[in-house]
């Protein structure tokens, strides 16, 4: 891709900030790696006139999980696979892991937004919170902060525990290694790494003196420093990232480009899924529905059709293909083939912006220092440099609060350590991608423009609020409506405040006083009638600046046939339609309490597993 087409897509209009440094940037990265690696070359996107007329399989969204599974069922020769995407290819800038927020709000994201729910996202343009989505080959493993981060093995015994046979730790431990490429030699001597999967793990090669800072500052707390991945979750670590040579290993990087080649596999890019189709009397799926270039097609699907959409696209297309919520659905007039739970249950990690620690070296990622020639050259030669860090994360750590037993190791919230803030862009992209209003960032962060500082979101691990996901109208084109239902359920708040606590106590380790960390004194407009440093303060912190780390999932919840909640059964199936399953983040349960990128991919894994066994077991029977 040229420097034409990466600058003509709508990231540009995105980035007024950067005007002048992307076309450097992206300049220099064509020029020292317009060799592209044969593994890496770019995706060939099938003309709608050369799809066939049916395929074995087709795999709507090709995003974290959609993008395992196209690779996994094309492995077997004999199927063929038709892989459709609403968006289009990476690019050069996608790849850059400082860049993440730029993606946002650029015609790789969906774009979505929350409904206001009045005590909640307050700091906010019309009290809506971002809930930015990939819309491009890869999904939102290109717009992420690339942490890898598998949650807590006890999540995935609960799963089991309720009735989802085989999805305990010992069953899913086997898929996070099947795909892992862990490129830390000390790591992958343990029983908990492999380097021989697909996806890349390592450490950012490139790092603020303040990385370290954190990880001793956990130590002065009582943490150990561990790989959090390991056999303990419980501490502080330098986090580990998807990223490969400096850049980032998105899903469609790490699964869809080495396989590129493979004839029965067909990817078809600005291809937007509208409709299952099933028949209304034998509920057999047996085909899709999607829009491109302004035409809309069908294709069948002889065996399955999968849908890896997302936890808000994936119950949106089954809604509007007839599978939902009965009251909703006649709402809607919506003939209904299946009366479920879908877009019930939806949780996400909740977290809170604005914890601004302001230091008094120049020590910390400014923005307008980091975007010169130096920079790009030692990006683009070296893949080394401020660049590759990981969306401004350096370091991430969970912590007990008081109300978790410490000894069982399943700690409440998540750190995620950033050596800048909301202000070290003075307000360019960091308030949008927040949506945070203009006055709001004026009051709190233009005192402190691009002054040096570090900042820690802390995020609550296992939210007990469960929020919705509902049509908007039968229009598949419409945004679905997005009802978070952040901090419904008071232990939330109650939790999220003491882990505000904990950041504010790790500022005043000496690892960090070092560096005259003191937090942010602006008070946030709306709360200044509270003292701060007191609960009621951080509450209402909490309120304003609530902050999504984008984890949303459970949305076509994976349960036994007894869980009246249930969407598909343990084997991903739709339950009450042939024919169909959904693998991605909506089919979680519960909510894992880590990033959820690596558990999808693993989900990705597993289920394409399952639809492996069972169909080579039926061709064995019919032979
Ligand atoms: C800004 C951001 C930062 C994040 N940071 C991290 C992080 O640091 N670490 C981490 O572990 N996780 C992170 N996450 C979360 C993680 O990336 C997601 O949980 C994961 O990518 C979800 O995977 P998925 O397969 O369920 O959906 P997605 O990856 O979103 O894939 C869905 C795909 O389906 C496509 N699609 C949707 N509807 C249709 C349709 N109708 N027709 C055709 N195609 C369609 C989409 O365009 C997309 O490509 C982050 C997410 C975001 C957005
Ligand atoms: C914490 O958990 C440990 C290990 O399971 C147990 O022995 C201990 O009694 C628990 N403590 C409390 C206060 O519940």
């Amino acid at each position: 891709m040229g420097v034409e087409s990466i600058l003509a897509g709508s990231l540009a209009s995105a980035t007024n900030g950067l005007s002048w440094f992307f076309p450097i940037l992206a300049a220099v990265l064509v020029y020292f790696q317009y060799e592209a690696l044969n593994d890496e070359a770019p995706l060939i996107d099938m003309p709608s006139e050369v799809l066939l007329p049916t395929y074995h399989f087709i795999v709507v969204g090709g995003g974290s999980a959609g993008a395992v599974v196209a690779n996994r069922l094309s492995e077997i020769e004999d199927w063929n696979v038709l892989l459709l995407e609403a968006g289009g290819d990476e690019t050069e800038i996608s790849d850059v892991p400082l860049l993440a927020a730029y993606l946002q709000l650029s015609q790789l994201d969906w774009q979505y937004k929350t409904e206001p729910q009045g005590d909640a996202c307050l700091a906010m343009e019309n009290n809506r919170c971002n809930w930015p989505r990939g819309k491009v080959m890869g999904g939102s493993s290109v717009l992420n902060y690339m942490l890898y981060i598998r949650g807590n093995m006890r999540d995935y015994d609960i799963w089991e525990q309720q009735g989802c046979t085989g999805w305990g730790s010992p069953g899913v431990l086997y898929y996070f290694k099947k795909s892992e490429d862990n490129k830390n030699p000390y790591l992958i001597r343990t029983p908990y790494h492999a380097s021989d999967g697909y996806l890349t793990v390592q450490e950012a090669p490139w790092h603020t003196p303040l990385a370290t800072a954190f990880v001793q500052a956990g130590q002065e707390m009582g943490y150990e420093n561990r790989d959090i991945n390991g056999k303990y979750q419980t501490g502080f670590m330098i986090a580990q990232g998807t990223i490969r040579r400096g850049s980032r290993c998105s899903s469609a990087k790490a699964f869809l480009r080495p396989v590129r080649m493979r004839k029965n596999l067909h990817v078809a890019m600005h291809a937007q899924v509208t409709k299952v189709l099933v028949h209304p009397e034998s509920k057999r799926t047996y085909g899709v529905e999607f829009m491109r270039n302004g035409k809309m097609f069908r294709i069948r699907a002889s065996k399955e059709v999968i849908l890896s959409a997302g936890a808000i696209n994936s119950p949106q297309i089954l809604m509007l293909s007839g599978i939902g919520p009965k009251e909703h659905l006649q709402e809607l007039g919506i003939p209904v083939l299946q009366d479920s739970r879908v877009g019930y249950n939806l949780q996400d990690h909740v977290g809170v912006g604005g914890l601004a620690f302001l230091i008094n070296q120049k020590i910390s990622i400014v923005q307008n220092r980091l975007q010169n020639i130096q920079t790009a050259m030692q990006y683009a030669i070296l893949g080394d440099g401020p660049l590759t860090i990981l969306g401004g994360v350096e370091g991430v750590a969970f912590v007990n609060t008081k109300y978790m037993n410490a000894s069982l190791d399943f700690p409440d919230i998540e750190l995620h350590f950033v050596s800048g803030s909301t202000n070290s862009d003075s307000g360019v992209q960091i308030r949008k991608v927040h949506g945070l209003t203009k006055k709001f960032y004026d009051a709190v962060f233009g005192p402190i423009n691009d002054k040096d500082t570090w900042s820690v979101i802390p995020m609550l691990l296992r939210p007990k609020s469960r929020g919705m996901i509902k049509l908007r109208s039968t229009n598949p084109f419409d945004h679905p409506l997005i009802y978070p239902n952040y901090f419904k359920e008071p232990e939330d708040m109650a939790t999220l405040i003491e882990g505000v606590k904990i950041s504010v106590a790790l500022s005043r380790t000496n690892a960090f006083k070092r560096f005259g960390s003191e937090l942010n004194p602006r008070q946030f407009p709306g709360c200044e009638h509270i003292p701060m440093f007191t609960d009621q303060y951080w509450e209402c912190m909490i309120r304003y600046y609530s902050v999504t780390i984008y984890h949303p999932v459970g949305t076509c919840k994976m349960g036994p046939y007894t869980d009246p909640e249930a969407v598909v059964d343990p084997q991903l199936r739709v339950y009450g339609v042939a024919g169909l399953r959904v693998i991605d983040a909506s089919i979680m349960p519960n909510l894992v309490s880590g990033n959820t990128n690596a558990p999808v991919i693993m989900i990705g894994e597993k289920g394409a597993d399952m639809i492996k066994e069972y169909w080579l077991k039926q061709k064995m029977f019919n032979k």
